[in-house]
């Protein structure tokens, strides 16, 4: 009897056992994938989710408490005191000193009749007065508008125009620039900077003005910022007290900035990344900032051992000038534990972080209006950021499938438009809710441009998203990757050719030189040919090796036609490409004085354009 009961029980037993492992087995299986994705992903997502909460109670505190940058600014100041704010070439601005410089801004201009709600325009180049003007202005509600230093003319006066800007501050710099649309200015109050800083403000109080701060609240509108107009003309964004409070909290959660850190930053005041996200840290969080005047790429670790920084701003193409200027040099030495920025190309991203031997790169991705932002948080080689696979309740940015050409975003059947798969190509776009300040969309100054920025009955109807317009794929542990920028696509043979791509792959045959690839129309053929445009003073590379490696690598409608060598490129403020302008001038060997050459198929090289330009012009050669 006692051996049956034992028999039974080692049965039952054994049953038991394989059937849990049979059990366990199927669901490992069936859950495999996302099992997989979990093993790969966890730890990015809590780091996201710890920094991003720990963000989110200052947030909210900020907005329970009814706070504005003025207000934020007036308790770091007295917190931080003789702490360092701002290094700059051979002055040092406390937080004192910048607390009293703009407290003599916003009495100044209270004495001059400004008050909240109106416009002051400000075009100077990088220095520690020009954070204290906007702070200062900032305390009477009065708002400013950061100007682009390349304008001239016609967009500077449009910059100017849309701000419905009462008052223009500018540096000695620009007294031409600002003369010439003079006639434009009428009722414009002129401020010379020099002038205004040595005279004007030298016996004005430096009291804090109190009373005005106390009516800042965070939905009055600080700054304007605006686009790069890479189509068309700058559009104003209109950049609240909390725009500015969330993402300066964000960027100091997520880059975990201390006390003891310094940022250097080299670039433009103006720009969103420069102006606002990394002077946020100092004006928010009393980080101190070493700002320079203007880029360079030689000085650059040299710079930041002048006050051993730990942290570095880049933007555009700035890595690579970065590299590029230390070619053939033996290694720096530096402190900067930490790169934050936009832009880094995945054809230098490893040599960058090699040769430099920087530990962690923030990568990040954000509209200077929009609501998508995204940041890479754990290294991972050229994605701008990830989104999580399993917290959907808390994420508001998707991929939506579209028109890889016009980027128009697909419908279904039902109207509504539809999320992208794992390596599916969209455009970003983001939830707006007005509830939540961080999630809405503050749009631009003019509002027929804000309008054509958001996107309605997305999916379901009455819901509403901003669109970033950028086409972006997403792969299936989440990391997201630019799939290109607007305008950076062409079409030829009736096939889409990506530029970015080219462009890696060339980098790849020809090694660190500046490349751009853009496409330029050409008479009698439909849509557009593919152009090389090469950096290369010395016109030194090969290029019948550059052509049968492209031929070898590439389909034959991707090769690009044309190749342009140029001793340098036209570039934007923000150190990108002016393609457009690239665009424009075409292959025109009248207007072009550069080498130009032609791909020619059958010999396999870049053979001299002038030899064949007439025939291409009548559309005897065929392409
Ligand atoms: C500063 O000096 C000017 C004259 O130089 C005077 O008009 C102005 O009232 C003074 N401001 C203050 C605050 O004393
Ligand atoms: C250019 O590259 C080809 C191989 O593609 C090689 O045969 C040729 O010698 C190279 N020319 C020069 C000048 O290096």
């Amino acid at each position: 009897m006692k051996m049956f009961v034992l028999l039974q029980q080692l049965f039952f037993n054994r049953i038991g056992i394989v059937s849990s492992i049979v059990v366990i087995t199927w669901l490992f299986w069936k859950y495999r994938t996302s099992l997989y994705v979990i093993s790969k992903t966890w730890r990015r997502d809590l780091r996201g989710l710890r920094r991003g909460v720990r963000a989110l109670c200052k947030i909210v505190l900020y907005e329970r408490n009814c706070m504005s940058i003025p207000k934020v600014f007036q308790k770091v100041a007295r917190n931080k005191n003789n702490k360092v704010a701002i290094y700059f070439e051979d002055e040092i601005w406390t937080f004192q000193r910048l607390e009293k410089f703009s407290n003599r801004i916003a009495n100044y201009f209270i004495r001059k009749g400004y008050q909240k709600g109106d416009t002051v325009a400000l075009l100077l180049e990088n220095r520690p007065e020009y954070v204290g003007i906007w702070l200062g202005l900032s305390k009477i509600g009065v708002i400013t508008a950061l100007i682009n230093t390349n304008l001239v003319s016609k967009p500077l006066y449009h910059c100017i125009s849309v701000g419905k800007v009462k008052g223009l501050i500018f540096g000695s710099d620009f007294t031409n620039v600002v003369n010439d649309i003079s006639s434009d200015l009428q009722n414009v109050q002129l401020f010379k900077y020099d002038k205004l800083i040595s005279e004007e403000l030298s016996n004005e109080s430096e009291a804090s003005p109190d009373a005005h701060i106390a009516q800042t609240t965070p939905k009055d509108t600080i700054l304007y910022i605006y686009t790069s107009g890479t189509t068309g003309l700058p559009k104003a964004a209109n950049i609240k007290n909390s725009r500015m409070y969330f993402t300066a909290t964000g960027i100091n959660s997520f880059l975990e900035l201390t006390d003891n850190d310094v940022f250097y930053n080299s670039l433009p005041l103006y720009h969103s990344s420069g102006g606002m996200l990394v002077i946020g840290q100092c004006v928010c969080f009393g980080v101190t900032v070493e700002l320079r005047r203007k880029f360079s790429a030689s000085n650059f670790w040299s710079d930041c051992n002048k006050h051993d920084s730990t942290v570095a701003s880049y933007i555009g193409e700035i890595c690579r000038y970065i590299l590029a200027a230390h070619e053939n040099k033996p290694p720096v030495k530096h402190n900067v534990q930490k790169i934050f920025g936009n832009g880094l190309k995945k054809d230098i991203w490893n040599d960058f972080v090699e040769k430099f031997n920087v530990p962690q790169v923030y990568e990040f991705y954000g509209s200077t209006e929009g609501n998508c932002n995204l940041i890479n948080l754990d290294n991972k080689f050229g994605s701008i950021g990830f989104i999580p696979n399993f917290m959907n309740f808390i994420i508001t940015v998707t991929l939506i499938k579209c028109d890889e050409e016009t980027k128009e975003p697909m419908r279904n059947a039902d109207g509504f438009c539809v999320e992208c798969k794992a390596d599916e190509p969209g455009i970003l776009i983001g939830k707006i809710n007005k509830k939540i300040s961080i999630h809405h969309f503050d749009g631009y100054v003019n509002s027929k441009e804000t309008s054509g920025k958001i996107l309605r009955n997305v999916f379901k109807t009455g819901d509403s998203y901003f669109n970033s317009g950028d086409l972006m794929v997403k792969d299936s542990l989440g990391y997201v990757y630019f799939k290109d920028r607007t305008g950076d696509t062409y079409r030829w043979k009736g096939e889409n050719v990506a530029t970015t791509e080219i462009e890696y792959q060339i980098s790849g045959i020809i090694g660190p030189k500046d490349v751009v690839v853009y496409g330029v129309k050409v008479p009698k053929t439909e849509g557009r040919a593919g152009m090389i445009a090469i950096a290369d003073p010395t016109n030194s590379i090969n290029r019948s090796k550059l052509a049968s490696e492209l031929k070898a690598q590439l389909p034959s409608y991707a090769v690009p036609l044309f190749l342009r060598v140029m001793d340098s490129f036209p570039m934007t403020g923000t150190f990108k490409v002016k393609k457009n302008e690239l665009q424009n001038d075409g292959f025109d060997i009248n207007i072009i004085v550069d080498p130009l050459y032609m791909y020619d198929s059958k010999k396999v090289d870049y053979i001299p354009m002038k030899d064949v330009y007439n025939d291409i012009i009548e559309g005897n050669l065929r392409l």
